[in-house]
């Protein structure tokens, strides 16, 4: 079936081709040139944090932002349950342990109550992903943290330009991790950005990232990574940015008509705080029972409407399925019922009211 309405499709009609071009006739296509510090600066300024370190993509961003902070073996991480899995693998990566924390009901984001419950002699850190661009309740975080001297690590890949209280996502924690892969508010093809106001904070992941090189060239004095971005992606990133005013308005649009069109129905879009600026990564909703979620997903697909379920609850998977035997019962309310919807900045007021209308159809019992 042909995809009319995919979930996301990035606009890249400003600059990209011009600088894209200029690195490749230039031959700068790697990780060296002129587009890496631009793109880092202006992301900098943006965010409003005072050093920006590009990386290859937004996992090994937060990688790098754990390792920064020392975060080590026999150290507990505290994270919610409802996120991508990338910001629990982190977790793993440096041998730290994930304690799993439920979500909220309204804006599905970090339960603060929980994450007091969870804390122990081993927590080092917290681990907050603002899941689909609603940022969470950093007063009540930043209150945790000073209390019992914990670090704060932001995953703000999905929450590109959100604010909480007027301030950015990413200028809250120690140290915070963006994405901008494909799909991202801002995208590079693959790539992502690990931001601090600390320069030891920033020194370390620099180093990290290439190699573990000394000062000395090709003197390496510990174990690093190669975990650079392109030239080449970076390029993307500097044309992207200067458009990212008006993606995001595109996207506050899209939700705005979305919550219009679902007003007065059974379909619940994701609850917005009113101290927040949610910047929508995706337009998500919760359809009355999880029994129908699979059938409402075909039809739409059959109709071009692509959707994606809501995360799984990641304590579920697997590899973490031994680490608790817990319940997350909003985790697992939200994700058994949730869509992700179409969100792309170029779908207009009638493509979703008609997106909306066949989900309220089916549901409804019309459709
Ligand atoms: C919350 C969250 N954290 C981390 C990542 C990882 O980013 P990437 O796919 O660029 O590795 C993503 C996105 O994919 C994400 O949504």
């Amino acid at each position: 079936m042909e995809i009319n309405y995919p979930v996301y499709r990035p606009t890249l009609k400003g600059n990209e081709l011009k600088y894209v071009t200029d690195c490749i006739e230039s031959t700068w296509i790697s990780s060296k040139g002129k587009y890496i510090s631009d793109f880092e600066v202006k992301f900098a300024g943006y965010i409003h944090t005072a050093y920006a370190s590009s990386v290859c993509n937004g996992t090994v961003a937060l990688h790098l932002a754990l390792l920064a902070l020392d975060i080590k073996p026999g150290d507990e991480v505290i994270v919610p349950t409802f996120t991508y899995i990338a910001s629990v693998n982190a977790i793993t990566y440096v041998g730290a342990t994930p304690v799993f924390v439920d979500s909220l009901p309204l804006t599905w984001q970090m339960d603060c109550e929980d994450v007091k419950l969870k804390i122990s002699p081993k927590t080092k850190a917290i681990l907050v992903p603002h899941i689909y661009g609603h940022p969470c309740e950093m007063d009540t975080l930043l209150d945790i943290c000073s209390r019992h001297q914990l670090r704060l690590v932001e995953d703000c890949a999905e929450a590109i330009g959100s604010q909480y209280k007027n301030k950015v996502m990413g200028t809250f924690g120690d140290i915070a991790a963006f994405s901008f892969f494909g799909n991202k508010t801002i995208t590079t093809g693959e790539g992502g950005m690990v931001t601090t106001n600390s320069k030891e904070l920033i020194e370390r992941v620099k180093k990290l990232k290439n190699q573990g090189l000394s000062n000395l060239e090709y003197w390496h004095d510990e174990i690093g990574y190669n975990y650079r971005m392109t030239n080449i992606s970076a390029a993307i990133g500097v044309a992207q940015l200067e458009r990212i005013d008006e993606i995001i308005a595109d996207k506050i649009r899209i939700a705005s008509a979305y919550r219009k069109a679902f007003e007065n129905t059974a379909i619940e879009l994701q609850g917005e705080e009113v101290h927040v600026l949610n910047t929508y990564w995706m337009c998500s909703v919760l359809i009355p029972s999880a029994d129908r979620r699979d059938a409402l997903r075909a039809h739409l697909g059959k109709m071009g409407i692509e959707t994606r379920p809501l995360f799984y609850p990641v304590h579920t998977m697997k590899m973490y399925a031994d680490l608790t035997d817990e319940k997350f019962p909003v985790a697992a309310d939200i994700s058994s019922r949730g869509i992700n919807l179409p969100s792309y900045p170029d779908l207009n007021d009638a493509d979703v009211s008609f997106i909306a209308h066949s989900i309220v159809n089916f549901i409804e019992g019309n459709g």
